[in-house]
């Protein structure tokens, strides 16, 4: 048991609606803000590739399009022995909207590993920099 298990079931529910015919390569997120609320976001991939939009940044814009400001978790859940951290754009999102945040990487065999955004993207532009 960890403080993240009903995070990372909602990653892996979220996994479940992914829509990746091209890579096959499912991806669930969970976004849990500081009231405790989550939101699921599954990868949308499209014919064109490049318009693809992973599993985190749909939980961020969800999230976000909701009026939500204030994160203090997200988890990542794929198929894989191991376990998938956030891309590039990704990592840029969750930096300039959740902060230094845990993120939760785990597959569907109870891999688990947490690592802080500030391990995952210890050099970021933001808004500090402009
Ligand atoms: N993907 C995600 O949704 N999140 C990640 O953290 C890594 C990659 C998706 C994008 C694409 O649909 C598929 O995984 C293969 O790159």
């Amino acid at each position: 048991m960890s403080r993240f298990d009903s995070l990372i079931s909602a990653a892996k529910a979220a996994r479940l609606k992914a829509h990746a015919p091209f890579s096959n390569f499912k991806v669930g997120a969970a976004l849990r803000t500081q009231s405790g609320k989550v939101f699921g976001g599954c990868n949308v991939e499209n014919a064109t590739y490049g318009l693809t939009v992973c599993a985190e940044r749909v939980a961020i814009f969800k999230a976000i399009s909701e009026g939500e400001r204030q994160f203090d978790a997200i988890a990542v859940v794929t198929d894989t022995d191991a376990l998938t951290p956030p891309c590039g754009a990704c990592r840029q999102l969750i930096w300039e909207f959740c902060g230094d945040v845990p993120v939760v990487m785990s597959n569907l065999h109870g891999k688990v590993e947490e690592l802080r955004m500030s391990q995952l993207f210890p050099k970021p532009f933001d808004s500090s920099n402009l």
